[in-house]
């Protein structure tokens, strides 16, 4: 030991404990802090008026008709969740390889848009999913190709689908497709359109992830062969990550996403240092799921999860928070 160490490690001198004595005093040094502004609840929305669905991979999620979707949102508004994200749920029978149905105007997110931005205007931010593995038939995210995917011919049916959410009003869409160029496709269209102030949230750094899977049960977007791994990253990549983020910057995006969320700190960390954009945290399907099934047998306490979890996020650089944990956080003080 050095004799600096020593003298500074003697009682009395250097006690970090000092600081963490009284709830006053910790809350005047927290270094980080969670905003109710800051959260975004995912939705899960059938082309139907009326229904809800229990999503059994994910207790408290539910896939929701038009109406339900409605009180829902007005619900949580209360609450003080203003931000919301809408993934559709088509019809089995309205799936085709193309995904043609992810542009109809008469889809269950359009529609959904529609009725959200009537009812509650700008007091609601909408953001939309922007992806064809729900409507393709074989589900993947873009048009059958040599392996998987055509990357080059997915981009105008991605740009379709971008044009009808904007068109129906949305105020953000997200591509969470990975085809190389979709933001900068999205972009161009959108201005041709004459949408240019309806921004561009990029899943701009998407894994490969095995911790979608109860995600897909509720989306019914699972590949029926093969995987994601020809187009979403490789898990064991955090330059790529800043690649990808720089590429989607450069095309246009408006903000970006790191997903998931707990398991990929370092790359938010890293990304968040790499970009003045706002970023967004997506804490994904499974992620919530291994909470709520640990507090369901009473291993964890839910609350003080969630609260560690959406900190690690924030912590970690994270702006915005993606999380299906979001009503419960604020139903129940958790943060
Ligand atoms: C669609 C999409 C997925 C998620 C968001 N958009 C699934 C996937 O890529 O397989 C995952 C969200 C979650 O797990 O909560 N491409
Ligand atoms: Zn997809």
């Amino acid at each position: 030991m050095h004799d600096e160490d020593r003298i500074l490690s003697l009682p009395g001198r250097m006690r970090p404990r000092r600081l963490r004595r009284t709830p006053v005093l910790r809350d005047l040094v927290a270094e980080t802090r969670l905003f109710p502004e800051r959260l975004v609840q995912p939705h899960f929305v059938l082309p139907v008026e009326r229904g809800t669905e229990p999503v059994e991979a994910m207790p408290g999620i539910a896939r929701v008709g038009l109406e339900d979707l409605l009180r829902q949102v007005e619900e949580d508004l209360a609450l003080g969740i203003r931000s919301v994200l809408l993934f559709g749920v088509p019809a089995e029978e309205d799936k085709d390889p193309e995904g043609r149905m992810a542009a109809d105007p008469e889809g269950a997110v359009p529609r959904a848009v529609r009725r959200l931005k009537d009812r509650f205007g700008d007091d609601l931010l909408v953001i939309t999913d922007v992806c064809l593995c729900a409507y393709t038939d074989h589900g993947h995210c873009g048009l059958p190709g040599d392996h998987d995917v055509d990357n080059d011919a997915t981009l105008p049916r991605l740009v379709e689908m971008a044009l009808c959410h904007a068109a129906a009003g949305a105020d953000l869409v997200a591509p969470s497709d990975m085809m190389d160029g979709r933001v900068g496709a999205i972009r161009d269209a959108l201005d041709d359109a004459g949408y240019e102030t309806t921004g561009i949230l990029s899943y701009a750094v998407k894994y490969a992830s095995a911790y979608y899977g109860p995600f897909r049960e509720a989306a019914g977007s699972a590949p029926g062969k093969g995987d994601r791994k020809g187009y979403q990253m490789d898990v064991r990549n955090a330059r790529e990550a800043l690649r990808e983020a720089c590429l989607d910057e450069a095309e246009g995006a408006d903000m970006l996403m790191v997903k998931p969320a707990l398991a990929y700190l370092d790359v938010i960390r890293a990304v968040r240092e790499a970009t003045r954009l706002p970023l967004a945290a997506y804490n994904v399907s499974g992620e919530y799921s291994q909470v709520k099934a640990a507090a369901a047998r009473g291993f964890i306490d839910e609350g003080a999860v969630v609260r560690e979890n959406l900190l690690a996020m924030a912590r970690a650089g994270a702006d915005v928070l993606i999380t299906y944990h979001a009503r419960e956080a604020l139903a129940h003080g958790w943060i």
